[in-house]
């Protein structure tokens, strides 16, 4: 709408109120846009429906095992964009090697769903490659377009009666999110940020979703109450999130994809929110659908979906944050219509393997995509009992082999942060990277451990002592390098 439309009809809002007598208006004829807005959308009357959406979306991972992260966001887009939400209002963070990788069999195509239709379609490219960065995902957020560095300069520019709408999905590790580049995301900065925009009075409220193992982790004894945020994650603070759509899997994707094609939690909300009117469904309500559909009967391929933050807002339509398809306006959530849960899924640190086994399984005797096959998932192996080792024996180095154990397993009760020092648990990691590699998308799992000696005060010094005797020769390998830097 341009300015001069908005100020006429402002006016045309003053003269009626004024002529009704309405309380709204008189003595305050001149009002925001946002405060107005109200009087002329169709269905409106309710605070909630003023002001904007914004959405933020972000796919942590890089590398073709890890197709399904970039497709749970490309799908994210396209449910918002049916929603209503404009493209202007959406920023997206993928790394974009998934459509058009050698891997993929449909060319310039993402599915997110065995029966899918294509969700890459339309996807904006606002930070993509080595854009993805926590500087440029934080800076996203806060709205400060000077600090980008790259990326279409895209960010939320939002006012006090927006709402904000931001997912992420990735691996994890506790008390950090993985990103396709160093360094990885922390917890303590996440939650500075969030108080940050929330001090900057730039929304009305924020929802969260998390996809990550020990996703809990992000928020647990870190969010406080207050900010207006709600968040919900696929997983507590101690468990890995799953991986579905995956091959072996029931249901499957088409035989031609050797890699999962979403992921447990994420497909449940977005499998829900694409068929309901999102007027008629809370965020509570969503949240138990999908806290069910996770659990997967509680069986072994599931985890515990948590809710952190403001649950108050919970009453709050999903309308309100990602809007609703106009086609869908007769389909009202029910409680019982729970999708039907996947029979099994696959332990998110274990999609990458997977990958290589089913490559390799599938390749022809002989060919070279077998062998290629067999190496990678040897690489992936051998880094995974390089880290689990080293992170094992500096553990004994510091404390003994009795107590070691004990020290490194060590979870903090519920409802506390992982750690008090943040900067000591990133100096540990980047110590301990400096002597045994990266630890990579699967070695954010001992996160904890690191976490567990700040909190026995353990220092530096101590630190690369016990890294240089556990880690004898710096491993090759691509998983351990640390060309791309350090991941704290
Ligand atoms: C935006 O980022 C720049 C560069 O990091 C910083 O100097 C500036 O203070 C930030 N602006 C706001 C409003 O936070
Ligand atoms: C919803 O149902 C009404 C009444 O049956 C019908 O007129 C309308 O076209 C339906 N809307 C949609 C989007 O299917």
């Amino acid at each position: 709408m341009t300015s001069l439309a908005t100020g006429v009809i402002l006016l045309l809002v003053a003269l009626c109120g004024l002529s009704a007598g309405s309380r709204d208006i008189v003595g305050d004829v001149i009002r925001l846009p946002s405060e107005a807005s109200r009087f002329f959308r169709p269905g409106g009357g309710d605070d909630d429906s003023t002001g904007t959406r914004w959405g933020i979306l972000i796919a942590g991972s890089s590398g073709y095992w890890n197709y399904r992260h970039q497709a749970d966001v490309c799908h994210a887009y396209q449910l918002l964009r049916k929603g209503g939400l404009k493209e202007e209002n959406i920023i997206v963070f993928m790394y974009d090697d998934i459509a058009y990788n050698v891997e993929n069999p449909r060319p310039g195509i993402i599915i997110n769903s065995p029966n899918g239709e294509d969700v890459y379609k339309g996807v904006p490219k606002d930070y993509t490659g080595e854009d993805v960065t926590v500087n440029n995902f934080f800076s996203a957020i806060l709205g400060n377009k000077t600090a980008l560095t790259g990326g279409s300069g895209k960010v939320v520019d939002s006012g006090p009666n927006d709402h904000i709408f931001i997912y992420y999905s990735d691996h994890g590790g506790p008390g950090v999110l993985g990103m396709p580049t160093n360094p990885y995301l922390y917890a303590d900065d996440l939650i500075d940020v969030l108080k940050k925009k929330h001090a900057s009075g730039t929304y009305k409220s924020l929802v969260f979703y998390l996809e990550a193992c020990e996703s809990g982790s992000i928020f647990e004894g870190l969010l406080p109450d207050g900010l207006n945020i709600y968040a919900t994650t696929a997983a507590n603070a101690i468990e890995s999130s799953w991986g579905t759509y995956c091959p072996g899997d029931y249901p499957s994707p088409p035989p031609e994809y050797e890699t999962c094609l979403g992921d447990l939690y994420s497909v449940a909300w977005m499998e829900d929110s694409d068929i309901h009117n999102l007027q008629t469904e809370t965020l509570h309500q969503q949240y138990q659908l999908v806290k069910r559909r996770t659990a997967n009967g509680n069986s072994a391929y599931g985890s515990h979906v948590m809710h952190y933050g403001d649950i108050g807002l919970g009453t709050d339509n999903l309308f309100v944050y990602m809007g609703t398809n106009p086609a869908n306006d007769n389909y009202t959530f029910v409680d019982e219509n729970s999708l039907i849960p996947p029979s099994k899924a696959v332990n998110q640190r274990d999609a990458d393997l997977v990958h290589f086994w089913d490559k390799y399984h599938k390749a022809p005797d002989g060919s070279t995509r077998k062998v290629q096959a067999q190496k990678q998932f040897v690489e992936a192996m051998s880094h995974r009992m390089h880290i689990d080792n080293s992170i094992k024996l500096v553990g004994k180095l510091l404390f003994g082999i009795g107590k070691a154990s004990e020290v490194l397993n060590t979870v903090r009760p519920a409802g506390q942060p992982l750690v008090d020092d943040w900067a000591c648990l990133r100096t540990l990691v980047r110590t301990f990277e400096t002597h045994c590699g990266s630890l990579s998308q699967y070695g954010m799992k001992h996160m904890r451990s690191l976490a567990n000696l700040c909190n026995a005060g353990i220092g530096k010094e101590q630190m690369a002592e016990a890294s240089a005797q556990a880690c004898v020769n710096f491993p090759s390998g691509p998983w351990s390098s640390l060309h791309k830097g350090f991941s704290a």
